[in-house]
């Protein structure tokens, strides 16, 4: 079917939906117009953390509390430092990707629901230098899809922008050491 211009539309709007089209072309042609950095890419990363709560070299430490944390069900207002290795596969000894490094609060007085705020270090390989910086919730016992925005980036990550679904792959109740798998779907120049 033609496209038909309805003979009442004047010149001005003409105009206007000309603008509307060329400022559209300009997004999809996905350059910056500013900053000079080439095509945007779309990158999904799997990345597994190694959560290790206990033993004599913990990637997790307890850092604060409130006097009310010990009584409080989700223990609600601890604050952890976590420095957490990152891997290709489940397994602890599979290709090292880096490091997750930041900070995790119990947030929530009804569930365990974390904030979390941390960035994805690379020390390996393509995206060795290159961050990534993470802000979100995480209810960690949720059955249901947990996600978080991924909120930055740094090196090959520059303005990044995305979402971070992860899931539970292995949790050990009797040391609270866990493994989550990490599916990064992110768009940046
Ligand atoms: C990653 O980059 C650092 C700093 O440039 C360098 O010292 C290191 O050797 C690199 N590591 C790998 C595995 O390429
Ligand atoms: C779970 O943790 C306990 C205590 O650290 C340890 O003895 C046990 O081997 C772990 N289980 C698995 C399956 O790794």
């Amino acid at each position: 079917m033609a496209l038909t211009i309805p003979k009442s539309l004047s010149m001005t709007m003409l105009i206007s939906i000309f603008c509307i089209i060329t400022s559209l072309t300009r997004i999809n042609a996905r350059k910056h117009p500013d900053f000079n950095l080439g095509d945007e890419k779309k990158t999904h990363l799997r990345l597994y953390f190694h959560h290790v709560g206990s033993g004599p070299d913990p990637t997790a430490v307890q850092i604060a509390s409130a006097q009310s944390s010990a009584n409080s069900p989700t223990k609600f207002g601890i604050v952890l430092m976590i420095d957490e290795p990152l891997t290709v596969g489940p397994d602890i000894r599979s290709m090292p990707v880096g490091r997750a490094e930041g900070i995790y609060g119990s947030a929530s007085k009804d569930e365990v629901a974390l904030v979390m705020a941390f960035n994805i270090v690379f020390d390996q390989g393509t995206y060795n230098g290159s961050t990534l910086a993470l802000l979100g919730r995480n209810c960690i016992y949720s059955t249901g899809a947990r996600e978080m925005p991924v909120v930055g980036g740094t090196g090959k990550f520059r303005f990044a922008r995305g979402y971070d679904l992860l899931k539970t792959y292995s949790f050990n109740t009797t040391s609270g050491d866990a493994v989550v798998e990490h599916n990064v779907f992110i768009v940046h120049y």
